[in-house]
């Protein structure tokens, strides 16, 4: 497939590093340096949905197509207000498109596997057309008292239309499971048959695990993909890679053996917002010309799971 349309959408609040210290024992001075992130777009009065669709709004706008053309739709999302109906069911509905829907729980790689399952449909004859929506709340998961991870996260929602091509060059998707390194626990609906002892748990995150997991997955992932492309790093124009911390991505930048300008990032406005993050870099830089029809990019993220997958396309 080819990406033709790229769209965002992200909530109006935005909230600063000084903010955050003025309930939390944390500082710009800590977490700029540490992280990249010098504020993150917070939700407030909106509803996810409402984002996830304006996303997908802007994406069909941008490759000049209609929501009545879609054939398949896959939205990615950890969590929202529904547990049912699906989040990708209700966008199918607010913009008005008929087709199949699929939600997926890939955490921040979310995009990358939405990208395999859309080329695989496509490659056995189901579809033409395909929206993916990757939206997230992540502020909603976290402890706003618990300062290793509330400081790190963001909310949004970015959007792609896929049509046929052959752009997609190689997709590499891995997960070794780690439950205990990045996690939310919350109750379900009591019964009067539950005996078993159930409790709410925050986003729990064993920071320095998920930092060198996130690096040698990373890498793992885009050097099985240019070997197996019989590519080098310097044959791909521009890295697209999950927004979670400016280290994270300096120490693939490093291992990769590429200058600044190859790796666009936004994690200084967004911080991670989980699946989400790919998407709205993708559609940054695909408005403001940073990347370029005809140019080689590979995109790579990893969260909770553990999970990840990398991608390389031409534009
Ligand atoms: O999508 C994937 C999701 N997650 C990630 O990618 C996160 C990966 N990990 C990271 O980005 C980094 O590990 C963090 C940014 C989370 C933490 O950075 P670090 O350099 O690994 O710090 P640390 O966890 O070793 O903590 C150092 C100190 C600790 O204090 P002590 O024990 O040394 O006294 C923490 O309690 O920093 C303290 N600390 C903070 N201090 C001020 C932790 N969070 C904060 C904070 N403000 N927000």
């Amino acid at each position: 497939m080819k990406i033709i349309g790229t769209g965002s959408a992200i909530p109006k609040k935005i909230v600063t590093n000084d903010m955050l210290s003025e309930f939390l024992d944390t500082s710009d001075a800590w977490i700029y340096p540490r992280t990249g992130i010098k504020h993150r777009h917070v939700i407030s009065d909106e509803k996810l949905e409402d984002l996830a669709a304006s996303a997908a709004e802007k994406a069909l706008e941008n490759a000049g197509m209609k929501a009545e053309d879609l054939d398949f739709i896959i939205c990615s999302n950890v969590v929202n207000e529904y547990v049912t109906p699906s989040l990708s069911c209700i966008i199918q509905g607010a913009i008005g498109a008929t087709c199949p829907c699929l939600d997926i729980n890939c955490a921040c790689a979310g995009f990358i596997y939405a990208l395999d399952i859309a080329e695989s449909f496509y490659k056995a004859g189901r579809v033409k057309n395909v929206l993916i929506v990757c939206a997230e709340e992540p502020t909603r998961m976290t402890s706003w008292k618990d300062r290793n991870v509330c400081v790190l996260f963001g909310d949004g929602a970015g959007a792609a239309v896929l049509t046929e091509g052959d752009n997609i060059k190689g997709i590499k998707l891995s997960a070794a499971s780690a439950t205990d390194k990045l996690y939310q626990i919350r109750t379900l609906e009591p019964t009067p048959y539950i005996t078993k002892e159930e409790e709410s748990i925050s986003l729990q995150m064993k920071g320095q695990d998920v930092f060198k997991f996130a690096v040698k997955a990373s890498t793992g992932d885009i050097k099985y993909l240019l070997d197996k492309l019989g590519m080098a790093a310097g044959d791909v124009d521009h890295y697209l890679l999950h927004q979670a911390n400016i280290r994270i991505i300096r120490s693939i930048k490093d291992f990769l053996e590429q200058p600044d300008e190859k790796f666009p990032t936004n994690v200084e406005t967004h911080g991670n917002s989980s699946s989400a993050s790919c998407p709205i870099l993708l559609d940054e830089c695909n408005r403001n010309g940073i990347i370029k029809r005809g140019e080689t990019i590979a995109l790579s993220a990893f969260g909770a799971g553990f999970i990840s997958g990398a991608v390389i396309m031409e534009w």
